[in-house]
């Protein structure tokens, strides 16, 4: 399993860092069979597991509750946990609260806080407590109401200015990974070289250090919207699909179950069965 060490390491040589989204056991261990260096329990399960609107009606329990299935599912992969909406912008006594159960209940290696702001503090808080921090720049899907959402970032040279000096405060609170969401190529590039932690890019071209995605939009699994930024790498929903109506269709016509598909009683018992 890789550390916040190899990470660094990783963008010194240019090896680029590959992070996929996983929720439960069984996307969790394909993840891990791929050989992914990061998987992110993304705050996206509201959406492509739950069937909620928007990140915002994710809890800090569903965090838990889905970070276990995956720490279950992926035992020597680098875990990373989403804090939901609203668990990170109270006091710092509650904010540490629900950092410290999240990561002590998942047994993940690091949690991803959005934004800057006020966030700064809270990413050098639990950095100081020992819990390794992901910042999330960009486009902040828990904040998507505010900026009238979901809308490329950072488009303009004020704004760029702007990510760009997030990033370095990110940096300097201690987080040891940036995620950055749908910005402009030239600016993902800009950010990336801006700082010295690897910078993980969604929707931010070619030039970061790693890139990341979600499972369900990766394998087109479900029938979610997949936004412009994602390639899809495998059609899962049509095998599945597909699978499920053969089965339906052996039901209803007989053809299963079949013989060895049975299990078989004695003839001597039979006799009893039957009277
Ligand atoms: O929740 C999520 O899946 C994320 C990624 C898109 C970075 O935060
Ligand atoms: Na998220």
């Amino acid at each position: 399993m890789k550390s916040t060490l190899d990470f660094l390491k990783m963008k010194k040589e240019g090896e680029k860092i590959a992070m996929l989204t996983a929720y439960d056991y069984p996307s969790a261990k394909l993840a891990e069979e791929a050989g992914m260096d990061v998987i992110l329990v993304g705050d996206s399960l509201g959406m492509v597991v739950l069937g909620y609107e928007s990140t915002v009606s994710v809890t800090v329990d569903d965090m838990i509750h889905h970070g276990k299935a995956v720490k279950r599912g992926a035992r020597d992969t680098f875990i990373v946990v989403d804090l939901p909406f609203g668990s990170y912008h109270g006091s710092a006594d509650q904010t540490l609260a629900e950092a410290v159960r999240t990561f002590q209940q998942t047994g993940a290696h690091a949690l991803k806080l959005e934004g800057a702001g006020q966030v700064i503090e809270k990413i050098r808080l639990l950095t100081e407590t020992g819990i390794p921090v992901v910042a999330h720049l960009g486009l902040l899907p828990q904040s998507a109401g505010v900026v009238g959402g979901y809308k490329v970032q950072g488009k303009t040279a004020t704004a760029a200015q702007q990510l760009i000096d997030e990033a370095r405060a990110c940096e300097e609170a201690g987080a040891f990974m940036i995620v950055v969401e749908c910005i402009p190529y030239q600016l993902g590039e800009a950010v990336s070289s801006a700082v010295s932690i690897p910078v993980i890019g969604i929707g931010a071209g070619a030039g970061t250090d790693g890139q990341v995605l979600v499972f369900h939009d990766t394998v087109k699994y479900g029938s979610h919207h997949v936004p412009k930024f994602v390639e899809t790498f495998a059609d899962s929903a049509t095998l599945i699909r597909e699978g499920l109506c053969a089965y339906k269709s052996a039901v209803k016509n007989g053809t299963f179950p079949m013989e060895r598909h049975r299990f078989t009683m004695q003839e001597e018992e039979l006799v009893s069965l039957y009277g």
